[in-house]
C-alpha cells in the first residue's frame, strides 16, 4: 500500500501525519483540510522532521479532493470534536452532514480505498459513512475500540504493575457511554485477570475506561495522542497485512444478532480491510 489521505488536519489528523511518517507506514500522505492553511502547513512541518528522523514519506496538504485520487486508506478526522461537558451523541447532528460530503467526495475521487471513520459520535459515524459510500462493509470500519481498549491495557498495567505487553485485553460494543471493557475476558499471558485483581479493581477499570476521555478533554480541552496512535495501530494492521484481531466499527449483517448498524466487534484487519468478524 503506498498512499494514505487524512480528511481532517486538526489536532489527530496532524499527530497521525506525523506517527505515519515515523513508522514509514506508506510512501505518500496526503493532508486535506477546508482549512488549506492547516493541511499545507502541517505537511511542510511534518516533511521538515523527516530529515532528522531519515523516514522516506513524501507529505502534501491540500483543500482539493481531486488530491485523494489513487489513496489506498483514507482517515476521516473532519468535523468537530466535543468540548468539556458534552458526550460525544452531542455532535451527532453537526458531524453527521460533515461525513456525508466528504464521503460523496471519497466516491468521486477514490471509490477503491478503504474507508477508517474516526469523526465522533464515533459509531453513527461509521454507519453513514458506510451507507453513503456504497463500498462492501469490509473497506468501511471506524477506530474507536481500538482507543478504548489501548486505554483498559494501561488501566490494568496501572493496577498489576506487569508489563502491557503481556497484556490481552478487548472493548466491544460503543465508542461510549455504553462501551463494553471485557474484565472476564483479559489475560496477562494467558492467566484470567479475574484471578489476578479482586472484583472492585476489575470494577474500578471497567468504570475508568469508559469515562478517562471526558477527563482529558476536562483538563485539555481534547484527547489527541491516544487516537492517533489507535488509528496508526489499525493502519499498520491493513499495509503490514498483520491480520491482527482488533476492535472495529464496522457494519453488522446478523453478527452477534444484529443488522445494519455499526458497532464495535472484534475483526481480524488485514490488506482487505475487515476480513472477518469474530463472533
Ligand atoms: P480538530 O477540530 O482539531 O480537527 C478537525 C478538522 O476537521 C479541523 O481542522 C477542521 O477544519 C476540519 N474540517 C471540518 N469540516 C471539514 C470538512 N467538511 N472537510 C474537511 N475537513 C473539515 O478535531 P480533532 O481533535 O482532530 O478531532 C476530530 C474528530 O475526531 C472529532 O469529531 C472528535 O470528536 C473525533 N475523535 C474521535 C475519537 C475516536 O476514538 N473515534 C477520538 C478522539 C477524537
Ligand atoms: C475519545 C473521544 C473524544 O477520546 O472519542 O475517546
Amino acid at each position: 500500500m503506498s498512499k494514505i489521505s487524512l480528511i481532517g488536519a486538526g489536532q489527530i489528523g496532524g499527530t497521525l501525519a506525523h506517527l505515519i511518517g515515523i513508522k514509514e507506514l506508506v510512501n505518500e500522505v496526503v493532508l486535506f483540510d477546508v482549512a488549506s492553511g492547516i493541511a499545507k502547513g502541517k505537511a511542510l512541518d511534518i516533511a521538515q522532521s523527516s530529515s532528522v528522523d531519515g523516514f522516506n514519506v513524501k507529505f502534501s496538504g491540500t483543500d482539493d479532493y481531486k488530491d485523494i485520487k489513487g489513496s489506498d486508506v483514507i482517515i476521516i478526522t473532519a468535523g468537530v470534536p466535543r468540548k468539556p461537558g458534552m458526550t460525544r451523541m452531542d455532535l451527532l447532528k453537526i458531524n453527521a452532514g460533515v461525513v456525508k460530503d466528504v464521503v460523496g467526495n471519497i466516491k468521486k475521487f477514490a471509490d477503491d480505498a478503504m474507508i477508517i471513520p474516526v469523526t465522533n459520535p464515533l459509531d453513527p459515524m461509521a454507519q453513514i459513512a458506510y451507507k453513503t459510500s456504497g463500498f462492501d462493509r469490509s473497506r468501511v470500519f471506524g477506530m474507536g475500540g481500538m482507543l478504548d481498549l489501548s486505554r483498559f491495557k494501561q488501566f490494568i498495567h496501572e493496577a498489576t504493575g506487569y508489563s502491557r505487553e503481556s497484556t490481552k485485553a478487548l472493548v466491544i460494543g460503543e465508542h461510549g457511554e455504553n462501551m463494553l471493557p471485557l474484565t472476564r475476558f483479559a489475560t496477562v499471558s494467558g492467566i484470567p485477570l479475574p484471578t489476578l485483581l479482586p472484583k472492585e479493581k476489575l470494577d474500578e477499570i471497567f468504570t475508568a475506561t469508559k469515562g478517562v476521555a471526558a477527563e482529558v478533554i476536562k483538563l485539555k480541552g481534547a484527547t489527541v495522542h491516544a487516537p492517533g496512535n489507535a488509528i496508526s495501530a489499525m493502519i499498520e494492521s491493513v499495509v503490514q497485512d498483520k491480520k491482527q484481531v482488533i476492535p472495529v466499527s464496522t457494519n453488522l449483517d446478523g453478527e452477534y444478532g444484529q443488522k445494519d448498524v455499526s458497532i464495535g466487534v472484534p475483526a481480524v484487519v488485514g490488506k482487505n480491510g475487515v476480513e472477518k468478524i469474530l463472533e
